[in-house]
């Protein structure tokens, strides 16, 4: 018998037992928000990508989203048992094969092809999620990175480099938060067999000048006209307020967080770090050093047009689109008035653990991931769903069993909903949940 395979832009994949990504997804693949003229992504992204000029910085905008687990993974160094390689979090085409739950996939086989001595990626990418406000299984990241090499400077010692590369930035005045050491010996770690201490010091300073560069760049242009940069809240004034956190990633070390006080919380805009040398050596450029980061844009974006929603970016409703074609000055998005919404909850039991009924499902108490649940109701209600969540959950003193109440906001952002639609969404639902997971509704 033939291997049953899937068709994705003309290229025919196997499918085994790890595949698990939905055709409503797979229809997210063409629409390549990042290159849409006028739409908020791309604005956002033109906006970045001004502070990484060519030819200093190749712009990738347009790589295929389809990449192999050595690229999303193994080139990076996670490690086997990351909880970013299970079932539950990516989009498996096959056991070799995922759609990038990160533009970080494609970093070593751009340092291998070494055009230029950094580079930005926009793309779309897909991780399997929670449905919110601010969570979509698809999104845009950008990602940038800059690399010195060792050969064309004296005794190989890149500092001075990088410090003379530093000085040609832009200078700024904002004030930033930065309470932490450069490094920390178990928190945050120099790469003590690759770089010394000047270098890593070195950096660290031109990464984070290039991203303060960035953030002050955008955020000069929300309330452009007070000349300060800052926002209002609740009618005052507030200077923009940013911080540098310590992080991890498994690709860079020392890393760091970038966070703005927006609105009375601090809010994480990127990740980033020192390149791990290794990821070079692997890419066959041993003799490079450098940074890189990762941001994601429709965060960025929700902050700069004031975008109440994330599935609005989504949207091919005029209303929104019209709504952004100045990327000088950005505007604040207007939103159209809100339909109603309508609730409706299923309840359902789990199957006891060990129970070895119906082959194959998903809903034995041990092996249930909520993100199963998510895309079953994403998967029959697409943009129709506003959020799903957990509103109540037991276990049945005698019998052991679990049992779960999802509540699933169903709105739509262009018009009112008909109560027989929702009816049937959600008579859907509950019908997939049994043929998909086998669980028991109650
Ligand atoms: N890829 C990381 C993420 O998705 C972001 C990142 C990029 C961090 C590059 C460090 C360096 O979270």
């Amino acid at each position: 018998p033939r291997t049953p395979t899937l068709e994705i832009d003309g290229t025919r994949y196997n499918i085994d037992d790890w595949t698990n990504v939905p055709s409503s997804i797979l229809s997210y693949l063409p629409r390549k928000l990042q290159l849409q003229p006028s739409h908020p992504v791309s604005i956002t992204r033109q906006v970045i990508e001004s502070n990484f000029p060519s030819p200093t910085y190749t712009h990738y905008n347009d790589l295929h989203p389809v990449v192999t687990v050595a690229e999303n993974f193994d080139s990076l160094g996670f490690p086997k048992d990351h909880p970013g390689r299970s079932r539950t979090d990516t989009y498996y085409i096959n056991k070799d094969t995922v759609l990038r739950t990160h533009t970080s996939a494609h970093e070593a086989k751009i340092f291998r092809d070494n055009k230029s001595e950094g580079y930005t990626i926009s793309a779309d990418v897909y991780r399997r999620d929670a449905i919110d406000r601010s969570h979509y299984p698809v999104f845009h990241q950008m990602e940038g990175a800059r690399t010195w090499d060792r050969r064309k400077v004296p005794g190989g010692n890149i500092a001075k480099a990088v410090w003379t590369d530093l000085v040609k930035l832009p200078r700024h005045s904002l004030s930033i938060e930065d309470p932490n050491p450069t490094t920390h010996a178990e928190r945050n770690p120099l790469q003590t067999e690759h770089h010394s201490p000047e270098e890593v010091e070195a950096i660290a300073a031109h990464l984070k000048r290039s991203l303060e560069g960035v953030v002050i760049e955008l955020f000069s242009r929300v309330q452009k006209t007070t000349g300060a940069v800052g926002h209002v809240n609740a009618n005052a004034w507030e200077p923009l307020r940013v911080r540098w956190i310590e992080a991890y990633f498994p690709f860079t070390s020392p890393s760091w967080e970038l966070e703005v006080f927006w609105q009375g919380d601090w809010l994480e805009l990127l990740g980033c770090g020192v390149t791990k040398q290794d990821v070079l050596i692997n890419a066959g450029v041993p003799d490079q050093v450098g940074w890189a980061f990762g941001v994601g844009l429709e965060r960025v974006a929700m902050l700069l047009f004031s975008i109440p929603d994330i599935r609005l970016f989504w949207s091919k409703d005029s209303r929104f689109l019209k709504q952004f074609s100045n990327k000088e000055n950005v505007n604040t998005f207007v939103p159209f008035s809100r339909y109603p919404e309508c609730y409706k909850d299923v309840s359902f039991w789990l199957r006891s653990s060990g129970s070895s009924a119906g082959g194959g499902m998903r809903s034995n108490a041990q092996d249930f991931h909520e993100n199963d649940v998510m895309e079953i109701v994403r998967d029959v209600g697409s943009d129709l769903i506003e959020a799903v969540k957990l509103v109540d959950d037991f276990v049945h003193p005698v019998s052991g069993r679990k049992s779960l109440c999802y509540r699933i906001n169903y709105r739509s952002l262009e018009r009112t909903l008909r109560n027989e639609e929702v009816n049937q969404l959600h008579e859907n639902v509950r019908k997939q949940l049994v043929e998909q997971l086998g669980v028991e509704l109650r």
